[in-house]
């Protein structure tokens, strides 16, 4: 995607939106966006992408990183993801724990839903405790 800088967080859930009319869920049918905002504005989107063999799926957060990370970016500012949910939708599990390894504590996670929730907090609060790579070395 091109170098523009999204300002605000509506815009980068727009297209996150956008992504999640991409996504490839046709065993769930739960369609998911992301959008994830390099640190040189730089914007990378991703969907949900499903498989007949289930665990194989790749959530849209991840498939968002994957497409940054493989450009060459390191350093990211915010990741935006939207689902069409009761309340704002959070990451899972894994993506915290993929997010944490690529991102600083720091980032925000922009949660969201289609009929326009939003809720923001930085990956830190989403994910305390966690286990890095600081645990590799004895
Ligand atoms: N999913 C995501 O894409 N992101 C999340 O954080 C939650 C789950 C996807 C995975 C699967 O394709 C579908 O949603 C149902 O779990």
């Amino acid at each position: 995607m091109g170098k523009l800088k999204y300002g605000s967080n509506e815009q980068l859930i727009d297209l996150a939106r956008q992504a999640r009319e991409r996504a490839y869920a046709p065993y769930s049918g739960f369609r998911v966006g992301a959008v994830v905002e390099c640190r040189d504005g730089r914007l990378f989107t991703g969907c949900n992408i499903e498989n007949s063999s289930y665990g194989l799926s790749i959530c849209a957060e991840r498939v968002a990183l994957g497409k940054a990370l493989s450009e060459g970016v390191r350093g990211f500012s915010r990741i935006a993801v939207i689902a069409d949910t009761h309340s704002p939708v959070p990451p899972c599990g894994a993506c915290r724990q993929v997010i944490l390894e690529l991102c600083d504590e720091d980032l925000l996670v922009i949660m969201a839903n289609l009929q326009g929730q939003v809720e923001t907090r930085t990956i830190n609060e989403l994910l305390p405790a966690p286990f890095d790579q600081s645990f590799l070395q004895k």
